[in-house]
């Protein structure tokens, strides 16, 4: 954490929660977290229930985002959701480039960047995923990796548009798995994403950038990563799903 960054956290629901059982779940976060002023409270419903939840929280302290966006804006393509539907539906954030998207539907760093720069066209905050595999890792590719799905997904995103964008640094690895990086693995990671962008855009921008920590964060061990000089955040994945969990992470210490 850095006090010039403002922290956010986020609950990344998957592909998990009914619109009734969403409602419940928003409802009962709501007083859990209501006195948090200091820091960004989101939460990613899948696309049914993005509406039912904005709806419960509105006119509190948390916004809402979206798992993935279309890159038009809009026509033909069965199946999918445009970010003219997402802002109707209360969006302020979408996350773009999450590593299962990658991974089981196709997603490459060209169709990310498509996405990212379709969000910001339509003033909807996109949350970038990056974020290498074991077999990375272990082959020593995890900068070439990083690099590459930096570069490529901030390719031609202006000065003004990077300072919308949140990035959200998920090592495969320990996503759904209990294996948690490091505070220092992820710091690494984070510290060079970092690096990175200020050799694209300016001081500045990498120092304003925040970036989010995800896979596997608990209330257990978010304080210990949070306390971690470049870790500005988190994106949950299953902590995310119980009010309490999760307002015990919003509330980190
Ligand atoms: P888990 O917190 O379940 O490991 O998921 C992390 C994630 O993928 C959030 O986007």
């Amino acid at each position: 954490m850095n006090a010039k960054r403002r922290p956010i956290l986020a609950g990344n629901w998957k592909m998990n929660m009914t619109v009734t059982q969403a409602r419940e779940l928003a409802s009962k976060l709501i007083p859990l977290v209501s006195s948090v002023k200091d820091r960004d409270i989101v939460l990613g419903p899948p696309f049914t229930a993005l509406s039912a939840v904005a709806e419960t929280i509105k006119g509190t302290n948390i916004s809402l985002s979206a798992q993935n966006l279309h890159w038009e804006d809009k026509g033909a393509f069965t199946g999918e959701i445009s970010a003219d539907m997402l802002l109707d539906s209360g969006c302020k954030y979408v996350i773009i480039g999450h590593s299962e998207r990658r991974q089981y539907f196709g997603e490459t760093d060209e169709t990310v960047n498509k996405k990212v720069k379709q969000a910001l066209k339509k003033g909807l905050l996109p949350i970038l995923c990056v974020g290498e595999t074991l077999a990375d890792r272990e082959a020593g590719k995890l900068n070439e990796t990083i690099n590459r799905q930096v570069n490529g997904g901030l390719k031609d995103i202006s000065t003004e548009d990077m300072k919308k964008i949140v990035i959200a640094y998920e090592p495969v690895w320990a996503i759904g798995t209990g294996k948690t990086a490091t505070p220092d693995q992820a710091n690494e990671v984070h510290a060079l994403i970092r690096q990175k962008v200020k050799a694209l855009y300016s001081a500045d921008i990498a120092e304003g950038l925040r970036i989010q920590y995800g896979g596997s964060v608990t209330p257990e061990n978010v304080s210990t990563l949070m306390a971690m000089p470049d870790i500005d955040g988190a994106l949950v994945g299953g902590a995310s799903l119980k009010p309490e969990s999760f307002a015990a992470l919003v509330n980190f210490k």
